[in-house]
């Protein structure tokens, strides 16, 4: 024989020298979630070791995720049913405890990049991404209310605008309305090929953002489909976007593979709230190492072509990597 590839493989030495795939904090999105009052450090039954933190508390969490070389944080609101309507008023409103905990973690934190969701569903009484009208969802009316999010969010001082409703043109529209404001600075990461999946559970818990009829499946992608991440790439690139992403992540890497291998823009993946709860219950159990099942996990959307992850592990994978 004169291959044997094994001799690559002899000592973790060898193997470092050739391993082809690297994964470090720089590449990590901590998704983190964020409550109204004081004081507040709530557990998610379905999300182990994940919490909503009232602002106060959130800035020491924020402080302990950057000395841990996270930067990167996408803050999503859980708000009180009673904020809630059917046109999402309350996501741009200028009492909005969400705004004011993105002003809080800019002054205490302006080293920290920050992403934040834009759907209408953490904020509507229908539980929907979109507006409702005579039970169905409304494409072009849906469009202001997500600009008018977004320009609230610019103004509080978010870096990245990420359009998580799957309406079509919103990126573009979106675009137009932060220029015409003054933010041609502020990025866009889209939510491109974002499918009607069944991990998305342990999120709406944390939110209680369930849709409240129906599903999401008029405007969420179909599990099944893969061609048409092409044509959401191709839309949501030529209408502005900074940088595309898939969700979720391990069920698609065929999907991200498929997106890095035809275009030139940076590509992110969203880990979901369902592939970090599944890991969990099966190490609780004692059937899976906890750290090495979640290593592998990671690793595997970056090696697909993910430049970025986002991912409720962020902090659990920086300690591995920095050996603490
Ligand atoms: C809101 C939104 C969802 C997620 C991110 N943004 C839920 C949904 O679309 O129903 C899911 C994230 C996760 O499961 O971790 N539009």
């Amino acid at each position: 024989m004169y291959n044997r590839p094994r001799r690559n493989r002899k000592s973790s030495v060898i193997r470092d020298l050739v391993q082809e795939t690297h994964l470090t904090t720089n590449h990590l999105i901590y998704p983190i979630f964020v409550v109204d009052g004081k004081n507040k450090k709530e557990t998610i039954d379905s999300l182990p070791n994940i919490y909503r933190w009232s602002a106060d508390l959130l800035l020491k969490e924020i402080e302990e995720c950057l000395k841990l070389g996270i930067r990167i944080f996408d803050i999503f609101p859980a708000v009180d049913d009673h904020l809630k309507n059917s046109t999402a008023t309350y996501s741009y409103a200028d009492d909005n405890f969400y705004l004011e905990a993105i002003r809080s973690i800019k002054e205490n934190f302006p080293e920290a990049v920050l992403m934040s969701d834009v759907a209408m569903d953490p904020y509507s009484s229908d539980g929907h991404d979109g507006l409702v009208l005579n039970g169905e969802i409304d494409n072009d009316q849906t469009l202001p209310i997500l600009a008018r999010m977004s320009i609230a969010q610019a103004q509080a001082g978010i870096d990245i605008i990420g359009p998580s409703d799957m309406m079509d043109g919103r990126v573009g529209y979106i675009r137009e309305e932060l220029d015409l404001n003054n933010f041609s600075n502020v990025s866009i990461m889209s939510y491109c090929a974002k499918y009607a999946s069944a991990y998305y559970g342990p999120f709406r818990d944390a939110l209680n953002s369930a849709p409240k009829f129906g599903d999401k499946k008029t405007y969420q992608m179909n599990p099944a489909n893969k061609q048409e991440a092409l044509i959401e790439a191709e839309l949501d690139i030529s209408e502005g976007a900074d940088m595309i992403m898939v969700k979720p992540a391990t069920l698609y890497l065929d999907v991200i593979h498929l997106l890095k291998e035809n275009f030139q823009t940076p590509i992110t993946a969203y880990n979901v709230s369902g592939e970090y709860a599944m890991i969990h219950a099966a190490a609780q159990k004692g059937w899976l190492n906890y750290e090495n099942a979640m290593a592998e996990m990671l690793l595997s959307i970056k090696r697909a072509g993910a430049d970025g992850i986002l991912t409720y592990f962020a902090k659990d994978y920086a300690k591995l990597a920095r050996n603490i």
